[in-house]
């Protein structure tokens, strides 16, 4: 199974499963469980998740499907920026930690980038890691000024990854901070691989998923399983999609495949604002 060197030398599986849109409906609660705990089976071992996400509701789902499993997982959270403080961080993550029903998490990354000084920050994931309530500490949707930003801080170097949205649609962080990265061996969380489900849509990758024998989730994935240091966060609730996806993995693309997916969705050709969702 592919996996991707973590800066501590730690390696993580490189497909892992997300949560967004989790524990919003009580009656789906059941079968995202079921889905998550599937994906555990089949290797998908790191799962990403957020306080944002139904407000905890996501967090609460995680927790369930890991009673009994912790140790099998590599758990990812989030801090909003706004409790991104010395202090607030501290108390959201502990917040956390109780709807996951765990004592520590592998990864915490602050979700976005805002108010509170990238120092406060670092300072309160440093703090968590002295108390062994985290392991690693990332960012997500930091840009590259950001990025240069933050390794100007005190412990800033320490980050462990950047989460962000990376998929065929949308290559625009090739262009200086996926290599800025690499250079540094932070990893890439590649967030919405299947853009939603929307880039599943695409005649001309639904073309090539047929002409290869694979199908257009799969042909997405496997292209960012291709990429080096990259780590693919797809979410589904929906037992079938998740085996589909844990199956992306058995999938080399060929140079020729590669030059072909990148005929349909080319590369940037100058530098690209970074692009959330
Ligand atoms: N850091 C950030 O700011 C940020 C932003 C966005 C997302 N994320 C993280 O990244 C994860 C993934 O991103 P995402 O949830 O936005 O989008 P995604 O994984 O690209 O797509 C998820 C959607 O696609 C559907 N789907 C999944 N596999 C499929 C398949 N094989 N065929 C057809 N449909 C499929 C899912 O529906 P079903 O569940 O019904 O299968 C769901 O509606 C999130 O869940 C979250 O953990 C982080």
């Amino acid at each position: 199974m592919k996996t991707v060197r973590l800066p501590s030398g730690e390696q993580v599986p490189a497909l892992g499963q997300g949560t967004w849109y989790m524990g919003e409906d009580r009656s789906a609660r059941k079968a995202e469980v079921a889905a998550l705990q599937l994906g555990l089976d089949l290797g998908l071992t790191l799962i990403d998740t957020a306080e944002m996400y139904a407000e905890g509701g996501a967090e609460q789902v995680v927790g369930e499907a890991l009673v009994g499993r912790r140790d099998q997982a590599f758990l990812v959270s989030k801090v909003y920026p706004h409790n991104a403080s010395r202090q607030g961080a501290i108390a959201a993550c502990e917040r956390s930690l109780k709807r996951l029903k765990t004592d520590h998490m592998d990864l915490y990354l602050l979700h976005w980038r805002g108010q509170h000084p990238l120092a406060e920050t670092v300072e309160a994931f440093e703090a968590l890691q002295r108390a062994g309530k985290i392991r690693h500490w990332g960012v997500s949707n930091l840009d590259l000024a950001d990025m240069q930003e933050l390794w100007r801080v005190p412990g800033g170097e320490t980050c462990a990854a950047n989460q962000l949205l990376y998929n065929l649609g949308r290559r625009g962080i090739e262009w200086d901070l996926l290599p800025w990265l690499r250079e540094r061996g932070v990893p890439v969380m590649a967030y919405s691989p299947i853009e939603q489900a929307r880039l599943l849509g695409h005649k001309g990758l639904q073309d090539f998923a047929r002409r290869h024998g694979m199908t257009p989730a799969q042909a997405a994935l496997a292209w960012l399983l291709a990429q080096e240091g990259v780590i693919a966060i797809p979410k589904s609730a929906s037992p079938a999609r998740v085996r589909e996806n844990a199956a992306a993995r058995e999938i080399t693309l060929n140079p020729a495949q590669l030059a072909e997916l990148d005929q349909l969705f080319p590369p940037p050709g100058r530098p690209v604002p970074l692009e959330m969702l």
